[in-house]
């Protein structure tokens, strides 16, 4: 139910707030999990348990939940490091790739995620999948003039672009950057995300896709037993 998945998205929020420790920088995630572990964070920060946190975003969404909460943040060209990074995903497959992109901000959040010395994933058990790319589109953001020659280049490695829509908006969803949402599907899934990743990424404007190949280094699973809440 939609209840159970608010709760374990809370839950597993909170698991990951509760590895920040004081004096680290932080990437901030985007979506409704990563929300829930801003949130902690603020309140860990509040009560004096956490202190000399700086939060970097990975979107617009990020940013305002952290001054929202009382996360200090600072920019990629104030820091040397990023101890640690918390972000939502899409799918996740056993062997810890994932597709993200859902919400837009992928191109901010590989780049953050994969800077980060620990990239600790937050789901809700819906999201684990066997194979990548059955269940969920692959997002591939786009330069706009180059929105018609990159959809036939995809097209041509099999997949079937769709441009993304806004839903309260007339037209395209626009990202933080400027730029247009591609979601692709693949007819029998994907076969070989570390290929697709590179492959798409070499089609003149693109800007980047959302298979995150060897960039996760925890997955934070939160479940709903019997009732209960847990995280493993
Ligand atoms: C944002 O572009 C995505 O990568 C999100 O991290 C992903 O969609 C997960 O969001 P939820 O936690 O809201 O499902």
């Amino acid at each position: 139910s939609d209840d159970a998945v608010t709760l374990m998205k809370q839950q597993v929020g909170k698991a990951a707030a509760d590895r920040v420790q004081s004096g680290t920088i932080v990437g901030l995630g985007t979506g409704s999990t990563t929300a829930y572990a801003i949130q902690y964070i603020g309140e860990r920060l509040q009560k004096g348990e956490l202190k000399d946190i700086k939060g970097i975003p990975t979107s617009f969404q990020a940013s305002v939940l952290a001054k929202k909460y009382g996360i200090p943040l600072t920019s990629l060209d104030e820091v040397d490091r990023i101890d640690v990074a918390i972000d939502g995903a899409d799918e996740v497959d056993p062997q810890k790739q994932l597709i993200k992109g859902g919400g837009a901000a992928h191109t901010r959040e590989k780049i953050v995620d994969s800077l980060a010395e620990q990239f600790i994933v937050v789901v809700d058990s819906s999201k684990l999948v066997d194979k990548l790319g059955l269940g969920f589109l692959l997002p591939v953001e786009v330069i706009p003039m180059a929105m018609t020659p990159v959809m036939r280049a995809i097209e041509g490695l099999g997949g079937e672009p769709t441009l993304r829509m806004g839903v309260k908006k007339a037209g395209p969803v626009v990202t933080d950057e400027g730029n247009l949402v591609i979601d692709v599907k693949f007819a029998n899934g994907i076969e070989n995300p570390a290929d697709l990743e590179k492959t798409l990424n070499n089609i003149p404007g693109v800007l980047e896709n959302g298979l995150f190949v060897d960039t996760a280094d925890v997955i934070l699973v939160g479940e709903v037993k019997d009732g209960q809440p847990s995280v493993r």
